[in-house]
């Protein structure tokens, strides 16, 4: 079998929300740019999946948050130096192109079967109110990483079986029309850190924002909510209090860390020592934030401009190049 190159190395798609949590950083923001960082991996491309996020915000909300995602990113340590940055509209037609050519090797009922979307339907709605854009995510994340020809896509235990779904229809491609298509990997990061919300009930979340540390939010605003947060008696443990030691040690230095621990043992051996613990979380929570605000606050809308014009011309080169060849391995004369 011909060997076909991969275009990128590591490529994934993050969506345009508004208001980070802490717990998106250590659930999800850390892993790229912890790659990125260790340089294992290769260049990492990265890109804003303005349109996935069409099926749950209003289109002008989705172009608010671009730069603004963007921006927390950098501000978290991603370094777009060494990455390509761009936005997933600014390849629309291969997109919508491919789009057409991966639905044909897809039926209605294997779409029906993707987990994520029969969860949903299960929820919050029905196939009478499910949009076909919904049903065709995992459709149009194929199109974008087999665009890139990509080698690695590094997602969550949630996006693993999109990824399988672009595997699965990069094989199918070739089958049908020869080896035009390089067959992705799935870079599993396995279940992320759940962090609870400081407030008790479900996950942190930004719709429950009395539990949540909004990296945007006044700084006073999450240290109080800190001193509020839910622990455990003296001698106990709970997920409450593994979460907030989670928080507390991600945004600690090492010597922060050492006396976290120590605080935990006196915890572990009955002493009642919460307010110690909440007192040295804070500050080294109250040094993160402020580092972040004011990193995100130096970065200027015309940067991040440059960064994705830039970001964006690598990656239509790419998907040009791609999807000339894949018209040619259809056949299709006339386009
Ligand atoms: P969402 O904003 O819920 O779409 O989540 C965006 C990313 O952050 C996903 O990769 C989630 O897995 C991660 N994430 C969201 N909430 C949490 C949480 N409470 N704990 C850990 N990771 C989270
Ligand atoms: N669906 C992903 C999410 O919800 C985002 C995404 C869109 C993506 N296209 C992608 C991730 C391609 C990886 C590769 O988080």
């Amino acid at each position: 079998m011909k060997g076909i190159d991969y275009k990128v190395d590591v490529f994934t798609g993050i969506r345009p929300t508004q208001g980070l949590t802490i717990a998106n950083v250590i659930g999800s923001v850390h892993t790229i740019v912890t790659l990125q960082r260790e340089k294992e991996a290769g260049r990492p491309m990265v890109f804003v999946a303005d349109l996935h996020s069409l099926t749950d915000g209003t289109p002008q909300d989705t172009q608010k948050h671009i730069l603004d995602i963007v921006k927390d990113y950098i501000a978290l340590g991603l370094d777009p130096k060494g990455c390509d940055i761009f936005v997933q509209s600014q390849l629309i037609e291969e997109i919508a192109e491919l789009n057409i050519y991966l639905s044909r090797l897809v039926t209605i009922s294997e779409l029906l079967r993707v987990p994520t979307l029969k969860e949903k339907i299960k929820k919050d709605m029905d196939v009478s109110n499910a949009s076909v854009l919904l049903a065709m995510y995992p459709i149009m994340m194929a199109s974008d990483i087999l665009l890139q020809k990509s080698k690695y896509v590094p997602v969550g235990d949630d996006q693993v079986a999109h990824v399988e779904i672009a595997r699965d229809l990069a094989r199918k491609f070739n089958k049908i029309f020869g080896e035009t298509i390089p067959v992705p990997n799935v870079l599993s990061l396995g279940k992320p850190a759940r962090i609870k919300s400081l407030s008790g009930g479900g996950k942190m979340s930004k719709s429950n924002p009395t539990g949540a540390i909004v990296l945007d939010d006044d700084i006073s605003i999450s240290l109080s909510k800190i001193k509020r947060a839910q622990t455990a008696f003296a001698g106990e443990m709970t997920d409450s209090l593994d979460s907030l030691l989670k928080i507390g040690k991600f945004v600690s230095n090492t010597e922060e860390i050492r006396h976290i621990d120590e605080i935990m043992v006196k915890h572990m051996n009955g002493e009642n020592v919460m307010g110690e613990l909440k007192g040295v979380i804070n500050t080294s929570l109250e040094r993160y934030l402020r580092e972040f605000q004011v990193k995100k606050s130096k970065i200027l809308d015309t940067e991040i401009e440059e960064v994705i014009k830039n970001g964006g011309e690598v990656a239509k080169r790419n998907a040009k190049e791609t999807i000339q060849e894949i018209r040619k391995a259809m056949g299709l004369k006339y386009i």
